[in-house]
């Protein structure tokens, strides 16, 4: 099993490079800070810190229920849907002929769960559009999957799978199987007729899990806050193996503030819908291909191998995500920035496309 390759820390980037301002463009964090009322919420909360967190997270919970109009028999949360996943992996997967299945370039998590369970990895490619290919998923399929992961939009390309494919997808699903729909971008895609929402499908009694975060359209990453819709005996399994103080209290309180502040979430997703059209069209001005992003991210062709790119942007002090670490080794994840962050990277990169000569 490989480590988690995380991005690198602002302070890293500093402390290396001796440089005093850094931008991190690589973990698909929100520019924009955490949103204001959960900072109050945190803050009032601090005094309470003696005490342990409440178990039932039955506020939060509630909230994420009211919000979402689904009983909270459906919801699971955790310290980020990182941690789900694992836990996803520890109720599903028990023998050495179980499978899962999941696309490859996708989020890596998903494959450790089938790494520690010691059982059947299926990693099916994106086609040649970079979206998730629905043949080969299918394909893939057997009496013995217990898991499909789906990331949607897809993390690094940030494609999309449309809704038609996902209804084919979990008809093929064998009985006891079970689709995993990561949404950890679902705020930032476009909701249009062909982009399916996977709470829909929990609600209409599907095998689906929904995963969904605090760390993107929420700016709470590092409060670490995370949650699942999935069917009520999933969540009963789920919640007997959960460590009882998963969640801490400063996200359980954040995470309710955060839920209720529309004017953030707002300002956030329309910043990124204007500054991802932004940063697609000035990669395009530099004649280099861009998969069409449906997330806060942008995944750009550089021709090239992406380390050396990745190296001089540093320098510049803009840390990216350079696709070898991402099994696309010629492509770049760029996440989507502010305004005035987008304009400096501009330049950076236009300097480090010219020395580099990506463009030639
Ligand atoms: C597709 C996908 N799923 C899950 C996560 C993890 O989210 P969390 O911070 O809630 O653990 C990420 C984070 O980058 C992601 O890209």
């Amino acid at each position: 099993m490989r480590p988690y390759s995380p991005g690198k820390p602002i302070d890293e980037v500093k402390r290396e490079l001796g440089l005093s301002e850094v931008v991190k463009l690589a973990s698909n964090e929100n520019p924009y800070g955490p949103s204001p009322k959960a900072l109050q919420a945190m803050q009032e909360a601090l005094p309470h810190l003696n005490l342990y967190p409440d178990a039932s997270q039955f506020d939060l919970k509630a909230a994420i229920s009211r919000k979402f109009d689904i009983p909270s028999e459906h919801l699971i949360v955790s310290n980020g849907s990182d941690q789900i996943i694992h836990w996803l992996g520890e109720i599903f997967l028990g023998s050495p002929i179980d499978e899962v299945v999941t696309s490859t370039p996708s989020f890596q998590k998903y494959d450790g769960t089938a790494l520690l369970a010691d059982c059947v990895l299926k990693t099916i490619p994106l086609d040649a559009e970079h979206r998730h290919d629905i043949g080969g998923l299918i394909n893939a399929i057997t009496e013995n999957t217990k898991l499909v992961f789906i990331a949607n939009p897809n993390n690094p390309t940030g494609t999309i799978m449309k809704r038609q494919e996902l209804d084919a997808l979990i008809g093929r699903l064998p009985k006891g199987a079970a689709v995993v729909l990561d949404e950890a971008y679902h705020e930032f895609a476009d909701f249009d007729a062909d982009y399916p929402n996977g709470l829909d499908y929990v609600k209409a009694g599907m095998p689906v899990i929904t995963l969904r975060t605090f760390s993107k359209a929420y700016g709470l990453a590092g409060i670490r806050l995370g949650y699942a819709f999935a069917p009520t005996e999933m969540v009963e399994a789920l919640n007997r193996i959960r460590e009882p103080f998963i969640v801490n209290n400063l996200a359980l309180v954040g995470g309710i503030a955060a839920l209720s502040d529309d004017e953030h979430l707002k300002r956030t997703v329309q910043g990124n819908a204007a500054e991802r059209a932004r940063l697609t069209e000035f990669l395009k001005e530099q004649g280099l291909q861009v998969i069409p992003s449906h997330a806060n991210f942008v995944m750009v062709d550089l021709g090239q191998p992406s380390q050396p790119v990745f190296d001089a942007l540093l320098r510049e002090g803009y840390v990216t995500r350079p696709g070898t670490v991402l099994g696309m080794p010629n492509f770049m994840r760029i996440s989507v920035g502010t305004a005035d962050e987008m304009t400096g990277f501009f330049q950076a990169f236009a300097r480090v496309l010219e020395q580099t000569k990506v463009h030639a």
